[in-house]
């Protein structure tokens, strides 16, 4: 099959992490969605940057190969390339940002470069529903957690955020402190179903305004954990899903209670959730509690639009294509 000439046809690379991943946007569809993860980093509790630039060179020409040939898509059909300019691991954003600017160099076609957070959020124009403008997103992954004011395509306002810890790292740094491998997240969020959510209590930090903490909570985890393997060695593993769901709730907790306070004091009722944590059954069971609860129109991600991914860059890089955004061959990635 050969794509339609008139047809606006994105190829997307993502690799600022530990996903080397690959889109195609086509006629308002997307035809292929690959992702290659990186096992490597498992043994090391983490993301180790130079072995993430390493497999994202080994890995991006196999995953785009792989998602143009999903698409039915020629390469002398693309439009443009869009891949991620930034914020993430700086080796990694190089590995993607030199391969589309050679490509797109190559084929003669404008490159877009595309703010990783910002596609978090506009993973939700890939599908129906789409939400209205203005509408409040909670952004959560690995690296941020963020209010933000969606006014427009690329029009995003922060009115809260983090002060230490995002809240997957606090997912993940919890879930080391009870043994559980990286990415600790949706390990948590498995054993949680089976747990009590109400067996144990964490102190956290609680601060004014719209923004959030997380240090506190993981530091409170770690002493308790301490204190009771002190008199049970075999503590965790006797309370390892009540322990899984105490913590999950207390960081869901502290993410709902600063989206309902936003929602009010913006009086907007379009609520989103985006980034890797938006895949966490609790927090979407919350969000659609507080949206009967308070009127919200609420929008909830595809499990598959959730954690990094290549879709969520292509349909930002075809949002700035159709606003003739593009991005010179001479950018740079950014780290932060
Ligand atoms: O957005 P993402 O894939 O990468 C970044 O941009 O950081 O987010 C990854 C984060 C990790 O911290 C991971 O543990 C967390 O999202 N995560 C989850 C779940 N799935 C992924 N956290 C809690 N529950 C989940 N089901
Ligand atoms: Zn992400």
């Amino acid at each position: 099959m050969q794509a339609n000439n008139a047809a606006i046809n994105i190829l997307a690379i993502e690799s600022s992490c530990d996903e080397t991943a690959a889109a195609i946007y086509s006629n308002g569809k997307i035809l292929a969605n690959i992702i290659a993860g990186q096992a490597v980093h498992q043994q090391y509790g983490g993301v180790v940057p130079e072995l993430a630039s390493r497999a994202h060179q080994q890995n991006i020409l196999p995953v785009v190969e792989i998602a143009l040939q999903k698409a039915g898509i020629l390469k002398t059909d693309l439009t443009a390339i869009a891949y991620t300019q930034g914020p993430g691991l700086i080796g990694a954003l190089m590995v993607a940002s030199s391969f589309a600017k050679s490509m797109a160099m190559a084929l003669e076609i404008p490159l877009l470069g595309i703010h990783h957070m910002q596609a978090h959020i506009l993973a939700h124009f890939i599908d129906e529903p789409r939400p209205l403008f203005p509408f409040l997103c909670l952004t959560v992954s690995g690296g941020h957690t963020q209010l933000v004011v969606v006014k427009d395509y690329f029009e995003h306002e922060v009115i809260g955020k983090t002060i230490d810890d995002a809240a997957g790292e606090a997912f993940d740094k919890a879930a080391k402190i009870l043994g559980i491998p990286y990415p600790g997240g949706p390990l948590i969020d498995t054993y949680a179903k089976t747990g009590n959510p109400d067996a144990f209590k964490f102190s956290d930090t609680k601060l004014p305004e719209l923004n959030y903490s997380f240090s506190g909570l993981k530091t409170s985890i770690l002493y308790f954990v301490q204190k009771q393997m002190a008199q049970n060695p075999d503590f965790i593993k006797d309370n390892l899903n009540d322990l899984c769901a105490s913590v999950q709730k207390a960081i869901v907790k502290q993410l709902m209670h600063k989206l309902i306070k936003a929602a009010k004091q913006t009086g907007i009722n379009q609520i989103a959730l985006a980034g890797g944590v938006s895949a966490n059954s609790n927090l979407r069971n919350e969000l659609a509690l507080a949206g009967k609860t308070n009127n919200w129109d609420v929008y909830i991600p595809k499990f598959e639009y959730c954690t990094d991914n290549a879709a969520m860059i292509a349909i930002a890089g075809y949002h700035k294509y159709l606003k003739g955004l593009f991005e010179p061959i001479t950018s740079a990635p950014f780290a932060r």
